[in-house]
């Protein structure tokens, strides 16, 4: 019989001769029927446990799969049998959109890298909260927001409160997604000029919410590698200040200098994976340093391997997340953190 790592590079050969974004929506529509099916209780991948309680909320393990891999949360029985201790769903936006223009996903392989310019493509968040609603979950999962390409970056606020009160029972925690490259100006909501006031009103909406439906959702905010180290004070003060529940670091970064070669200089986008790892542990260590311990740090950002995924646990983070991971390793990367985390 031949190993599950073997049948990975089988098949990861094969469908590394598709454009990356027909890969993806091919192979999880695949795993989504089979996991759907009968199948499930024969494939399904058994989570390795052990249990820690971050923002009130229990994790079955510290391992999370990263936002962007299920948008509209259309893979969900797959992406929660495979092992990780929560899922993270979305970006989702009030209304649905198309993002940016094809092609928008690139591999950098040498590298084990991605570079991607989607700009939040989604089915909007009404659409979300339906597949949600006949969901039967078995773990925590996050759900991302954001705004809408065409909304007023003055305005943006209105967008993630739209967000949040429409999906506000169903999620375990919320995250305040204000780091992706690939929306312009979106980054500019992580400034001095914006924060204070998005906060502000985030907080407003937020006790409103948790009046509302008797239930309190943590609130964790996604920051970018690409920060200055004044830049990332500034934003942890604040954070402090308006007892936000967790930070998520890092986002992809726009730094194409941190790939192997020139090919992707001129391409928009954020990369991620191997190459990201060493300037998302920047941010981490200036983050945990910068916040007490009443803050949740989620890293996330080149864990490719159980050594990346125990350096960020050693730079302070309470969980973690992969995305480029699964693509470059498969899913057996997962129980492989996991345990040696445990
Ligand atoms: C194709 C792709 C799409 C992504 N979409 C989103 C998204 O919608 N929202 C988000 O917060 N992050 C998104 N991300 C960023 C990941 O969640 C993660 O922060 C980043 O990829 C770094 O982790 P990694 O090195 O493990 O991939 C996306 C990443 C990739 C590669």
């Amino acid at each position: 019989m031949p190993s599950t790592n073997l049948l990975f590079k089988i098949y990861q050969s094969l469908i590394f001769k598709l454009p990356p974004e027909v890969a993806h929506s091919l192979t999880l529509n695949v795993a989504e029927y089979i996991y759907k099916s009968f199948l499930k209780k024969i494939i399904s991948t058994e989570r390795v446990n052990s249990q820690t309680k971050i923002m009130g909320i229990n994790f079955p393990n510290k391992l999370g799969l990263a936002a962007g891999f299920d948008k509209n949360g259309e893979y969900l029985n797959f992406i929660s049998n495979i092992g990780f201790g929560f899922i993270e769903i979305g970006t989702v936006t009030p209304k649905p959109q198309y993002g940016n223009e094809k092609p928008r996903i690139f591999r950098a392989i040498k590298d084990k890298a991605i570079v991607n310019n989607l700009g939040f493509n989604n089915k909007g968040v009404n659409y979300l909260k339906d597949r949600l609603k006949s969901f039967d979950k078995n773990q925590p999962i996050g759900i991302n927001i954001g705004k809408n390409s065409q909304t007023k970056i003055e305005r943006a606020h209105e967008d993630y409160e739209y967000c949040m009160s429409m999906i506000y029972p169903f999620a375990d925690y919320i995250t305040l997604n204000i780091s992706s490259p690939n929306t312009e100006k979106l980054r500019e909501l992580q400034s001095e000029k914006y924060f204070d006031n998005f906060l502000k009103r985030i907080k407003l909406m937020h006790d409103k919410l948790s009046t509302k439906y008797k239930k309190y959702v943590p609130l964790v905010i996604k920051i970018s590698p690409d920060m200055t180290h004044h830049e990332v004070l500034v934003l942890c003060n604040l954070i402090k200040l308006y007892s936000i529940d967790g930070i998520i670091a890092t986002n992809t970064t726009v730094d194409k200098k941190v790939l192997s070669n020139d090919d992707f200089l001129d391409n928009k986008g954020g990369v991620s994976g191997n190459p990201l790892l060493e300037k998302a542990n920047n941010v981490l260590e200036q983050v945990t340093k910068n916040l007490g311990d009443k803050t949740a740090i989620i890293g996330v950002g080149g864990i490719m391997s159980k050594e990346s995924a125990q350096e960020k646990i050693n730079l302070g983070a309470d969980l973690l997340q992969m995305y480029s991971g699964l693509v470059y390793c498969g899913t057996s990367i997962i129980n492989e953190i996991t345990r040696s985390l445990k």
